[in-house]
C-alpha cells in the first residue's frame, strides 16, 4: 500500500523569506505525522525549502515546469534544473494554468515526459468544469485529460504519477465536491487508467482531492473509498491550518 500524501500547492503568494518562516513553523508540526506531506513553492523559494528541509522526510517541488528540453526559451525553467535544486515533485496541468495561460492537454504530456527524464513525481490536475458537470460530461472530460496527458507513457512510469482530482468549481471557491462526487470521479479514473494500461497498475497511482479543502470539512472526505490524499491551495499558506488538517486526516486529531 502507498503511504497517504498531502500536498501544499502554495501559489504565487509568498517570498522567500516568507517560505522560510512558513517552514519553520511547519515542520516541527508534522515531521513526525504518519503519512507523506510536500509542498510546492515559487520557483524563487525551491533553495530555501532545499535548505530548510535537508534534515526533513518533507517533500517540495515546484508548481509548474518548462514542457521543453533546453535552449532559447526565455523565462522558462526546465525539469533538470528542478531536479538540479533537490525538487522531488513538480504539479502539472493546475487548471489555472490550464485556464489563464490556455495550457493544452498535451504541453501537460509534453511536461510529464520531462519530468520522468529528471526522476520527479508529476501531480497531475485534472477536472471537469461546472459547465462540463451540468452537462453531464464530467466522465468524458476526466477520461479526455488522463488519455492527453498521459499518452505514450509506458506502465512502469505511472509509479512517478500522482493525479489530484480538482473539479474546476472547487477551486478557491469555498465549494467542495462531495463525498459521493469524489468517490465517483475516482472510480472513473481509476477505470480509465486500467482501461489503457493494467488493473495492477491502479493501486500504485495515489489520487488526491483538491478544491476548498480545510480542517473544518477535511474528516468529511477521511472515509472515501481510495482517496489517497489532498492538494491544498488556500489552507497551504497557513502552517498551523495546513499541519492541523493533515493530522486530522492521518489520526483523526486536529492539534499535535
Ligand atoms: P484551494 O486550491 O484549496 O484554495 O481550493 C486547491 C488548488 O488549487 O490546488
Amino acid at each position: 500500500m502507498l503511504n497517504k500524501l498531502v500536498v501544499g500547492n502554495q501559489k504565487m503568494n509568498l517570498t522567500a523569506n516568507q517560505t522560510r518562516k512558513f517552514l519553520n513553523s511547519f515542520v516541527p508540526l508534522v515531521d513526525l505525522v504518519n503519512c507523506d506531506v510536500g509542498i510546492c513553492v515559487p520557483y524563487t523559494n525551491i533553495n530555501v525549502c532545499k535548505k530548510a528541509l535537508k534534515e526533513s522526510k518533507i517533500l517540495y517541488g515546484a508548481q509548474n515546469v518548462s514542457e521543453f528540453e533546453k535552449g532559447a526559451y526565455t523565462g522558462e525553467v526546465n525539469a533538470q534544473m528542478l531536479a538540479d535544486v533537490g525538487c522531488q515533485l513538480v504539479i502539472v496541468g493546475h487548471s489555472e494554468r490550464r485556464k489563464m495561460f490556455s495550457e493544452q492537454n498535451s504541453q501537460i504530456n509534453n511536461k510529464i515526459k520531462q519530468n520522468l527524464k529528471y526522476n520527479l513525481t508529476s501531480i497531475l490536475c485534472i477536472g471537469e468544469s461546472k459547465r462540463d458537470r451540468t452537462a453531464g460530461q464530467t466522465d468524458k472530460v476526466l477520461c479526455k485529460q488522463i488519455d492527453e496527458c498521459l499518452s505514450g507513457l509506458y506502465e512502469n512510469e505511472l509509479e512517478k504519477i500522482v493525479i489530484a482530482y480538482e473539479p474546476v468549481w472547487a477551486i478557491g471557491t469555498g465549494q467542495t465536491a462531495t463525498a459521493k462526487q469524489i468517490e465517483e470521479a475516482i472510480s472513473i479514473i481509476k477505470n480509465e487508467i486500467s482501461r489503457i494500461y493494467s488493473k495492477s497498475i491502479i493501486d500504485k497511482v495515489r489520487i488526491l482531492y483538491g478544491g476548498s479543502v480545510k480542517p473544518e470539512n477535511v474528516r468529511e472526505f477521511v472515509k472515501i473509498k481510495n482517496l489517497d490524499g489532498f492538494l491544498v491551495g488556500g489552507v497551504s499558506l497557513d502552517a498551523s491550518a495546513f499541519s492541523e488538517l493533515i493530522h486530522l486526516f492521518v489520526d483523526g486529531k486536529g492539534k499535535k
